[in-house]
């Protein structure tokens, strides 16, 4: 007894005030792992399940722990862990999951929690991935389920250092409601946390550690990356069937079609089931739009109705509360997986349905299951509720890996570790400029963002719109409410076809650029600050004064957010225009650069303005930069069809890239069935710009027709 009340007090002393220099055990080149106190064993990198794309990281530079390492520190107190990692003065961040605001976070209180964003950049989102990047290129990752609460470098302590000195408000006009703050601080609500560690030594590196710990950045099949439309949700087969001859018959290009609720008998919560009245025959109506080279991704919930034919097979494995009267299944059982990936199975993948979006996964707070909530696996309701978008990936991605055949849908939550995911977010919020900065957050996160396009008011809004959605991961009408279409405005129906073509244009770029995200970590849509050239030294939003503005931001003090450009591939840098804007400033990194339209020189590490009128959303190139692309087809290439290439080089400079192919259909690449063909081009003596390209691998893919090259630059 007496024992026993022993270890019983010692361990609570152990639980409750747990102090001790955190040990780092390298896990991958660059990649550090820290354990502060006793980690719960169900964590974001357990729920993902994928493990680390090894191959990648040989192509990282080699790095010594950082020293900061030492001085990261972890106490567990009150059965909760407090995490404190230094910041310096010139330090800034970037991260924190899918913030559509913000784009550095220095600064913040961030409570990291799955749900719809409401319009505040505060934590609550549809990925609040808690890992972030500093400026001076390490990044952390909290492997933690539960809701986070982050102080960004807010709060002051005493026996800080740097700590500010108090100011009299009355008096001095330079005091501020937030004095300097030396540290990051992280409080997980439980008695201990994984932390993980990735070094640089440029931010982009600390990327690319994190991508490729986390399985590699998707790659999607070619078709992903082709043009979709959302049609509305009560369409019938023979609408969605007309829908796609319609866009063949206007010359719009048109790889999947996704249909919206109504194609389910029950929907909110959903049977899973076809809608015997609006698709009688789903089979022979999958088969027809494959005929017609189109295929299908459909809506879906995870609630199930109760007259869904599972229901009762898993009501045994489901949540204690309801979603809209529709039963949660219990994601993190193997028995509910296994009937919901039996279901999809049988209604609709066995059928040829090639993808999911699936939807309401993330919040609102009195929709879905409450924290009190319990799950018969146990994992407590909170957990469940920030790694819920993490199960429905996994469970739904494995069912295709199965088959060998690659997705590519849609999600509306997520968070760490889902960088190989065949998902990309979208949302509700229907802010254009906030849709760029998302767009630009998500590089930073591990995940994919589309800037989707509805309704708009005037034609303007619509072409702005669907410029930008034409460079992001996913070019998306959706059109689930108002069955809009591309051609809906019939005064910029023509620049809107010529933004389609260019999207399936530009497919070797893109898919190519995939690869990359795939292969070394690097994401193919991301903010300026991860470019080389960018010699980023933020200083504290609450320290910024006017006169530290300059002109060009790429110079060595930064102090303003830059969060409406962005790079798009190696090569491409992005800067969208938003409606009632005429005319716009783009901020060039150094290095010389060209337009992507005409090739003409634009300028170098300098501010410029730009007025480029309604039908163009500006692109700019960087010197020498090598842009693939194929002509423009209406649907992505199949498995080894043969495709011709235009290779266009900018600038003035030689230049080099890597094009990537494969079947874009299978997992084959996995085991080594893909090439990389080296580009070339070099100025000659007769100072001509000649290009080349190496031959391909024997045995290897090879799905390069006729080559053509443009130099676009005069
Ligand atoms: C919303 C979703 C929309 C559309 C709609 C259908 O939750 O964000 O894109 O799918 O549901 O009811």
């Amino acid at each position: 007894m007496r024992r026993g009340l022993f270890l019983l007090l010692l361990s609570s002393v152990f639980i409750f005030s747990i102090q001790a220099q955190i040990q780092w055990k390298q896990v991958e080149s660059g990649v550090w792992k820290g354990v502060v106190g006793i980690p719960e064993e169900y964590s974001l990198l357990q729920v993902s399940g994928v493990s680390p794309l090894k191959e990648g990281f040989s192509r990282l530079p080699e790095v010594e722990l950082p020293v900061l390492a030492t001085e990261i520190e972890g106490n567990v107190r009150d059965s909760k862990t407090y995490l404190s990692i230094p910041l310096q003065r010139n330090e800034q961040l970037y991260g924190f999951g899918l913030n559509f605001q913000t784009v550095q976070q220095r600064g913040k209180v961030l409570n990291l929690h799955v749900d719809h964003y409401k319009g505040q950049d505060n934590g609550r989102t549809h990925a609040p991935v808690p890992f972030y990047i500093s400026s001076l290129g390490y990044g952390i990752l909290i492997n933690s389920a539960r809701y986070l609460t982050v102080y960004a470098g807010s709060g002051s302590r005493k026996d800080s250092p740097e700590a500010s000195v108090a100011k009299d408000r009355n008096t001095d006009p330079t005091w501020t409601a937030s004095p300097y703050s030396d540290a990051v601080s992280i409080l997980v609500p439980a008695p201990g946390t994984e932390i993980y560690l990735f070094a640089g030594p440029t931010s982009m590196d600390v990327v690319r550690r994190y991508n490729l710990f986390c399985g590699g950045g998707v790659l999607p099949p070619r078709w992903g990356l082709g043009f979709t439309q959302r049609t509305h949700t009560m369409y019938t087969a023979e609408q969605v069937e007309k829908e796609a001859d319609e866009f063949a018959s206007h010359g719009y290009p048109l790889d999947f079609i996704g249909l919206e609720p109504g194609w389910q008998s029950k929907a909110y919560p959903c049977s899973f089931e076809w809608d015997k009245g609006r698709y009688p025959n789903p089979k022979e109506f999958v088969g027809k739009m494959l005929d017609k080279g189109i295929r299908l991704n459909l809506w879906t919930n995870p609630y199930i109705s109760p007259e869904s034919g599972i229901y009762e097979a898993m009501y045994p494995v489901s949540c204690s509360h309801t979603v809209w009267c529709g039963i949660v299944p219990d994601l993190a059982t193997k028995e509910a997986r296994k009937l919901w990936q039996d279901k999809l199975k049988l209604e609709h993948i066995g059928i040829g349905v090639s993808g999911y979006k699936i939807d309401e996964i993330d919040g609102y707070d009195r929709w879905l299951w409450p924290d009190v909530a319990t799950f018969p696996s146990k994992v407590p309701a909170e957990m469940m509720r920030q790694t819920y978008g993490l199960w429905v990936q996994r469970t739904t991605a494995e069912l295709y890996k199965e088959r060998n055949q690659r997705t590519y849908g849609l999600i509306r939550a997520s968070n760490a570790g889902a960088s190989s995911f065949p998902y990309v977010l979208y949302n509700d919020y229907y802010n254009h400029r906030d849709y760029i900065t998302a767009l630009i957050n998500s590089g930073f996160s591990g995940v994919l963002w589309t800037p989707e396009v509805r309704h708009s008011k005037s034609a303007e809004e619509w072409l702005r719109r669907f410029q930008t959605a034409a460079f992001s991961p996913m070019a998306m009408i959706n059109a689930w409410a108002d069955s809009t279409k591309p051609w809906s405005f019939p005064e910029v129906a023509p620049q809107i076809k010529e933004y389609a073509l260019l999207r399936m244009q530009m497919m070797p770029y893109w898919y190519t650029e995939f690869a990359r995200y795939h292969f070394d970590g690097i994401p193919p849509f991301r903010g300026m600050n991860l470019e080389s050239g960018f010699n980023l030294q933020a200083v504290s939003k609450t320290e910024l004064h006017d006169k530290d503005l300059k002109d060009n931001p790429y110079l060595e003090t930064v102090t303003k957010e830059i969060k409406d450009q962005y790079m798009a591939g190696e090569y491409l840098l992005v800067a969208p225009l938003f409606t009632g804007e005429k005319t716009r400033t783009v901020i060039l990194p150094q290095g010389n650069w060209y337009d992507f339209y005409t090739g003409d020189y634009v300028g170098n590490g300098e501010v410029i303005t730009v007025t480029p009128g309604l039908e163009r959303i500006p692109v700019y190139v960087k010197d020498g930069g090598i842009i693939p692309m194929m002509p423009p087809l209406l649907h992505a290439p199949k498995a080894g069809q043969i495709v011709d290439l235009e290779i266009r080089h900018y600038g003035k400079a030689n230049g080099t890239y890597r094009l990537y192919d494969d079947d874009g259909e299978t997992f084959d690449y996995e085991k080594g069935d893909y090439s990389w063909r080296d580009i070339k081009v070099e100025r000659q003596k007769n100072g001509k710009l000649k290009g080349s390209i190496s031959k391909a691998q024997k045995g290897k893919p090879n799905s390069i027709g006729k080559i053509t090259w443009k130099f676009m630059t005069k």
